[in-house]
């Protein structure tokens, strides 16, 4: 049977198994779906014997996303954008191809969710590896301004110089945001310690969708503070993961899984609904 897994330290927690064994069983394609948890500096190791072992495919989580980006044999344009790798195929031809679903994954979870990206105003919060992902996507959808804010300045101006020619893309400072912005997407780690970005209620309005790339069993600290200050519609990154899963099996298999229903037994599964 194909063999496919997911690498990360830890991954214990990950559900590509759960999401990746429901797609399959859904366009009846025969695979197996595991996890590995190679200690940090085993992963390039770990990751040969799993292909010499005859392994088809795989997926990268943290931290393993950067040193991934390295150790395939060709890139996707947009994992080369994204500076990391999230999905690695063996093609038939014996070839190593990295790719990044992650971005993609983000703006087919937003279209889902009915928002609007063509001609919107967007806030990125962070600069980070998750920032960098979902750059090239979402300016793709031709918004008619990206601002990216983050607590290190300097690494928003990188990031913004670095895709200034995909599209409106600039850095500001948090002090210096002025809305109205249509959507706030945040990248940030913040919410994993119970955090918040240092962003000022003002720009929370009614009409303003809020995305947090991160999630759990309950709202995360920002979603939960931009309720607080009046946004109606937020959504936190679930679906953002069963939507990357789906677009690297299509890598993988060529087919496309549908996400609404896996999306839901997910949610069940965590407890959500
Ligand atoms: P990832 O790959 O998930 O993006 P990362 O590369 O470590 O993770 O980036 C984490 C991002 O969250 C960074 O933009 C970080 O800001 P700094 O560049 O200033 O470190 C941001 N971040 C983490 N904790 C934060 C907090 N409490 N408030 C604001 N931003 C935070």
């Amino acid at each position: 049977m194909d063999r496919y897994l997911v690498f990360g330290h830890p991954v214990r927690h990950s559900k590509s198994p759960f999401i990746h064994t429901l797609f399959a069983r859904q366009t009846q394609q025969e695979l197996e779906y595991g996890l590995a948890e190679p200690d940090v500096d085993e992963f390039a190791q770990a990751l040969r014997t799993f292909f010499d072992q005859g392994g088809k495919g795989c997926n990268v989580t943290v931290p393993f996303k950067e040193q991934a980006f390295t150790l395939v044999d060709c890139l996707s344009p947009r994992a080369k954008r994204a500076g990391a790798v999230n999905t690695i195929k063996l093609t038939d031809d014996g070839v190593l191809l990295g790719d990044n679903t992650d971005g993609a994954g983000l703006v087919a979870d937003l279209k889902s969710h009915g928002v609007t990206l063509a001609d919107s105003r967007i806030l990125l919060l962070g600069a980070g590896g998750a920032a960098r992902g979902s750059l090239a996507p979402l300016l793709a959808e031709l918004p008619s301004e990206l601002v990216i804010a983050n607590r290190t300045h300097t690494k928003a101006q990188q990031l913004a110089a670095e895709f200034h020619d995909l599209g409106p893309v600039t850095a500001q400072t948090y002090e210096q945001l002025a809305g109205p912005f249509d959507l706030v997407i945040n990248s940030t780690s913040a919410s994993l310690q119970g955090e918040l970005p240092p962003l000022a209620p003002a720009l929370i309005h009614t009409d303003i969708a809020i995305y947090d790339m991160m999630y759990g069993a309950s709202d995360t600290a920002f979603i939960c503070w931009a309720k607080q200050h009046g946004a109606r519609q937020t959504m936190d990154g679930l679906g953002m993961l069963v939507e990357q899963a789906a677009e690297a099996f299509t890598v993988w298999r060529g087919i496309r899984p549908g996400t609404k229903q896996v999306l839901r037994e997910l949610k069940r599964n965590l407890g959500v609904i």
